[in-house]
């Protein structure tokens, strides 16, 4: 099985498919095949796949997973091994692993040389249905996640779903966070063919945890045709692209009070989805019927609302500091009809009230 998305800003096409791994390199090397190649690979990946990938090891970098390593030493090190192995303006990252290493990858990309090729190959869920699409790169800096970045588009992305016969059980679900954020701003998207993404989500939710290919491959390209169909609208995030931060302000603040270790990514997401859920109902913005649709298809996944014991004046402190906020107002995505959003900015006392 396999399906070519083309993506207009950027130029580049998104394969999904379910390829042995010999072919899927086979392409990659096709696909290079005049460039000096630095294949950016994440520990894990390389321990679980280097005899089936049989990369050149002359060809790679290994970098440790996890956002704490998404920082300008393991930036630096790109660099360094970029200009050690001599890659010129002409040749190619590659990056091959989860959001980490994508997004770190694609930022070393933007900057060596002023802007070099890169190609993701992500590897998790999560990534595969947002980070590597879309041309977010970034480091974290100073404790504040993705400040130093840059929009900057992969010339490709193979997205190859046999990666995800080993993702563990938790990065999977975490990854399914970000999916069924999807079903929430569907009809925000302008993607013009009705996809029905949420009933879908809804119907297929036992295929999906049990990883069924066909369901996942569905899946990957839904959540892409949509992902696609903003950014083509909005590249740089100055309008319609916020929407794609649904359940991230207040993610983005646990993700950090948790030291990126207690929550994942998608964990914390999730949270934020609850969040304004009840922010949305409480204040008449949506119906019951709605709420109890969206509450009902978060458990269908199992996920469920943690209790918090972080103060509320340290996650707004938080919340200030995610480049998403404008000088005094903090930006969040709002749940405000069936599988629509708006963007809302808040003051601080209007926060205060969404806890
Ligand atoms: N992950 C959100 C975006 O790509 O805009």
């Amino acid at each position: 099985m396999k399906q070519i998305l083309k993506v207009d800003t950027g130029n580049y096409d998104i394969e999904i498919s379910d390829d042995k791994f010999s072919q899927l390199i086979d392409e990659v090397l096709d696909f290079t095949k005049n460039q000096k190649r630095l294949f950016v690979v994440s520990r894990k990946v390389y321990n679980l796949y280097k005899d089936i990938l049989n990369l050149c090891e002359c060809e790679v970098l290994i970098l440790n997973d996890g956002e704490k390593e998404k920082n300008f030493k393991n930036y630096l090190k790109i660099i360094k091994t970029a200009t050690q192995r001599n890659l010129s303006r002409n040749d190619v990252l590659i990056a091959l692993g989860g959001g980490v290493i994508g997004d770190i990858t694609g930022y070393a990309a933007s900057t060596y040389m002023r802007g070099i090729d890169y190609i993701q190959i992500p590897t998790t869920l999560l990534s595969m249905v947002d980070s590597s699409v879309g041309g977010k790169t970034a480091i974290d800096f100073q404790c504040v996640k993705n400040l130093i970045g840059a929009f900057y588009q992969p010339k490709k992305v193979f997205i190859n779903i046999n990666f995800l016969n080993t993702l563990d059980k938790r990065q999977y679900l975490s990854g399914l966070g970000e999916v069924v954020k999807y079903a929430f701003i569907e009809d925000n998207c302008g993607y013009k063919h009705a996809l029905f993404f949420f009933e879908y989500l809804t119907l297929c939710c036992e295929k999906l945890l049990e990883k069924e290919p066909m369901t996942l491959m569905r899946v990957i390209e839904y959540c892409l045709n949509l992902k696609i169909a903003v950014v083509n609208q909005d590249e740089k995030e100055t309008g319609l692209r916020k929407i794609l931060n649904l359940g991230h302000t207040f993610g983005h603040a646990i993700e950090s009070k948790g030291k990126y270790r207690k929550y994942t990514h998608g964990e914390a997401v999730v949270q934020g989805l609850f969040f304004v859920f009840n922010y949305a109902y409480k204040n008449n913005l949506i119906s019951y019927s709605y709420y109890k649709l969206s509450m009902d298809l978060l458990e269908k996944y199992g996920f469920k609302k943690a209790k918090f014991s972080y103060k509320q004046d340290e996650l707004l402190e938080i919340m200030k500091k995610d480049k998403k906020a404008s000088t005094d107002k903090i930006t969040f995505i709002i749940p405000c009809d069936k599988k629509k959003v708006q963007v809302v900015k808040m003051s601080q006392e209007e926060v205060y009230t969404m806890f």
